[in-house]
């Protein structure tokens, strides 16, 4: 983040606040947020697809994708920048709107929402619906007719690109669970041989119904992407598609959502386009598609959230045990391998388990003098994959008692988080102004237990 630097002393500050300091105030593992920072990145975003996309259609709405950190904090500090909320269930839309998001700047997605949590966005007003499906259309419509209302309805189409990402991130390409394929299906949902592709069915079956109003269309390639053609492809070809639909319902459709997945740096070797030159890419993609179609352009939305989030945060670990361990080096010799433990891990930050995802650390209460040595960070869970970082050359002497700083670590991990070995999640602090304060108290042990409901215990 843009607020941490080394003090005089050598020991890490977040906006002038030493390591050691926040540690000791609030506790360890923490995530500390850096607000400017994050609002900065917001903004950013908002700016530079504003100024992209300004001649073409009016500017652009930025959506923060709140399934990369929502807190009510956040969500507040997205809105305050200018920017709308993208939920993806009734839990996070119900923190964006007790977060004060105005409902009409709200997106509702999920590939399988409950009858509860569209009929929560019917009726509160949320300002987009994000459909998956057909399935998902009709049962939709229903709903809102039963009840009188509108549908406002985005369809997510998967243009077929493949992200080079991931493969678990990866979204828009077609054997997976997103979305409406653009491509001629075998076979619809009732098995009936059309010829057809979900989307241009999905879009009939939304103009006909009376209960939904057929705002867009949407697409979400995939996530931690660097570069933009993958972006600027799908924009073409759902472009090429709304022709078509022009072509064949004499409608043009007012908005398209490009989605989010624009990708960090987590450790050194990582260079990300930067969002302006993303958005730059993106608008030439769409004034070629809409000249060539001789479409109006859409109203543009996009959908960061890692972007905004990530390098915003970063992770506080105390050191406890190190040991040295023998491993087999390529060249047939033994080498030695530092074991750094920490008292966090896989139920804080479960990205390297799940997407051998990497990151790095830093020593952050005092100057790093010793010589550094090649470390594996792990964490206190009984799991040998517990890995926090896996490579990393850190300070010989450091032991216990220590701070490990882990950079980029604000999306994707306190709402991933979980109580494995029922280690109770840190808490979440924000810096602004130079001062922290808590957005997210620490769980604790009474909190896990409070769940219990003990059979031996009448008294509960
Ligand atoms: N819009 C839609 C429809 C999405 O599915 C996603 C992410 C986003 C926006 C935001 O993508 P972002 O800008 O944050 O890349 N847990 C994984 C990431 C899963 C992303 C799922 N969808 C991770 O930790 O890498």
């Amino acid at each position: 983040a843009a607020g941490v630097a080394r003090d005089g002393a050598g020991q890490l500050t977040v906006q002038g606040i030493p390591a050691a300091e926040l540690a000791e105030t609030f506790g360890t593992p923490l995530l500390v947020v850096d607000e400017d920072d994050f609002r900065a990145r917001a903004r950013a975003f908002k700016s530079g697809f504003e100024a992209a996309f300004a001649d073409l259609c009016g500017g652009a709405d930025v959506y923060f994708a709140g399934k990369s950190f929502l807190t009510l904090s956040t969500a507040r500090w997205a809105a305050e920048e200018g920017l709308r909320v993208d939920t993806a269930s009734g839990g996070e839309l119900a923190i964006a709107l007790r977060a004060g998001v105005d409902p009409a700047h709200i997106g509702l997605h999920g590939n399988n929402k409950s009858d509860a949590e569209m009929l929560d966005a019917l009726t509160q007003g949320v300002g987009r619906i994000i459909v998956d499906s057909v399935d998902e259309l009709r049962h939709l419509a229903e709903l809102a007719a039963q009840h009188g209302l509108t549908a406002p309805v985005m369809l997510r189409l998967t243009p077929g690109v493949h992200a080079h990402t991931h493969e678990f991130i990866a979204t828009a390409h077609e054997d997976q669970k997103f979305g409406l394929s653009l491509a001629p299906a075998t076979g619809d949902d009732d098995g009936n041989v059309t010829g057809r592709s979900p989307a241009s069915v999905a879009v009939e079956a939304a103009l006909a119904a009376e209960s939904v109003e057929l705002i867009g269309v949407h697409c979400h390639i995939g996530s931690q992407i660097f570069e933009a053609d993958g972006f600027a492809l799908a924009a073409q070809r759902v472009l090429a598609f709304l022709a078509e639909v022009r072509d064949a319902h004499g409608v043009e459709l007012a908005e398209l959502d490009l989605g989010g997945g624009h990708g960090i740096a987590y450790t050194a070797v990582d260079a990300p386009r930067p969002p302006a030159q993303i958005a730059a890419a993106l608008a030439e993609a769409v004034r070629a598609a809409t000249a060539e179609h001789g479409l109006a352009c859409p109203r543009i939305s996009i959908e960061p959230g890692r972007a905004i989030a990530g390098p915003a945060g970063l992770t506080l670990y105390t050191v406890g045990v190190t040991k040295t361990v023998d491993v087999d080096a390529p060249d047939g010799t033994t080498a030695a391998r530092r074991y750094v433990a920490v008292d966090g891990g896989m139920s804080d930050n479960p990205r390297p388990v799940l997407y051998d995802a990497d990151y790095t650390a830093v020593c952050a209460n005092r100057a790093p003098q010793a010589t550094p040595v090649l470390s594996r960070v792990v964490g206190k869970h009984c799991e040998s994959g517990d890995i926090v970082v896996k490579d990393v050359y850190l300070p010989s002497d450091v032991a216990r008692g220590d701070l490990l700083a882990v950079p980029a670590t604000g999306a994707y991990t306190h709402v991933m988080g979980s109580n494995y070995n029922a280690l109770p999640r840190p808490a979440v602090v924000a810096v602004t102004g130079g001062a922290a304060r808590t957005i997210i108290r620490r769980e604790t042990v009474a909190d896990l237990l409070d769940r219990e409901v003990d059979p031996q215990d009448p008294a509960r």
